[in-house]
């Protein structure tokens, strides 16, 4: 189970599951440079790597890995994973070479430790279609699980970056996951896409959210955005509220 650390209970749940797909668990935990763009926030990213291990060694994970940039990134490395496709829209146009920077880490975890099994979080749900996409066209010899999106009581999908919020952007936070749900059932509804995604829009801005990377219904399996609901889709937003950027993403089942 790949993680970067800052654990919380979205990442417990993803413990919790790996404890019932294997025998031994193991967490990595990486801040991967090669993720970050050059304005992001790699070196703001939260690192509480002692308290990281203590939760994991309590939900009985076998062995964390914890390994270098040096380790990960000698002299000399030259290699990258390009996905294309399923990594171009949403997050990967919002965030160039992002993706690139997830495949290439990813890979070289799953080499490391040679899992039977990983499993990551629907949270990040255009990470898991692009994981899913170079294990199978690479043979990666793993299978891949995703799990459902744990959250906080308000709805907010659990992040290690919810600590950058301010308590007043915190509350508004909560818009986000709210808007969506909305959004969904209208959806669900028969309702037409366009105005559906213009309506969410408009409630992220009311509550202060700027700007707003994209609100797009996108075809569950291959990330191609869709205006009518004939087999199952998601509906995808990224906003930033102040100076955090979040991430959501909701199932939409036609009728
Ligand atoms: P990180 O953000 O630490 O997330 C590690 C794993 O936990 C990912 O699979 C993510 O989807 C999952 N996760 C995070 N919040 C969650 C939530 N609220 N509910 C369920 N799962 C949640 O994602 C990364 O790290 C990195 O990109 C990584 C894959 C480790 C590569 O560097």
């Amino acid at each position: 189970m790949p993680t970067m650390g800052a654990l919380h209970e979205g990442h417990v749940s993803l413990v919790r599951a790996a404890r019932t797909h294997a025998d031994h668990v193991v967490v990595s935990i990486f801040v991967n440079p090669m993720q970050f763009g050059p304005n992001e926030d790699l070196d703001a990213y939260p690192r509480q790597e002692a308290q990281d291990a203590a939760l994991l060694e309590q939900e009985g994970v076998a062995i964390l890995w914890a390994p270098t940039v040096d380790v990960m990134y000698p002299a000399g490395f030259a290699t990258s994973i390009s996905v294309s496709g399923v990594s171009e829209g949403l997050c990967g146009a919002a965030r160039p070479g992002h993706f690139d920077g997830v495949a290439t880490v990813v890979t070289k975890l799953f080499n490391q430790v040679r899992p039977d099994v990983a499993l990551f979080g629907e949270k990040d749900y255009q990470q898991l279609a692009v994981i899913r996409r170079f294990v199978a066209d690479l043979d990666q010899p793993l299978e891949i699980v995703g799990v459902p999106t744990a959250r906080a009581q308000d709805g907010l999908a659990l992040s290690s970056r919810n600590a950058y919020l301010s308590a007043d952007e915190r509350g508004r936070a909560a818009e986000l996951p709210r808007a969506m749900q909305a959004g969904v059932a209208r959806l669900e509804a028969g309702e037409d896409a366009g105005a559906v995604l213009i309506d969410i829009r408009a409630a992220l801005e009311r509550a202060g959210f700027d700007p707003i990377d994209y609100v797009e219904l996108c075809d569950a399996a291959s990330l191609a955005p869709v205006r009518s609901l004939s087999a199952e889709a998601r509906l995808l937003v990224a906003a930033r509220l102040g100076k955090t950027r979040l991430i959501d993403n909701f199932p939409v089942f036609p009728g």
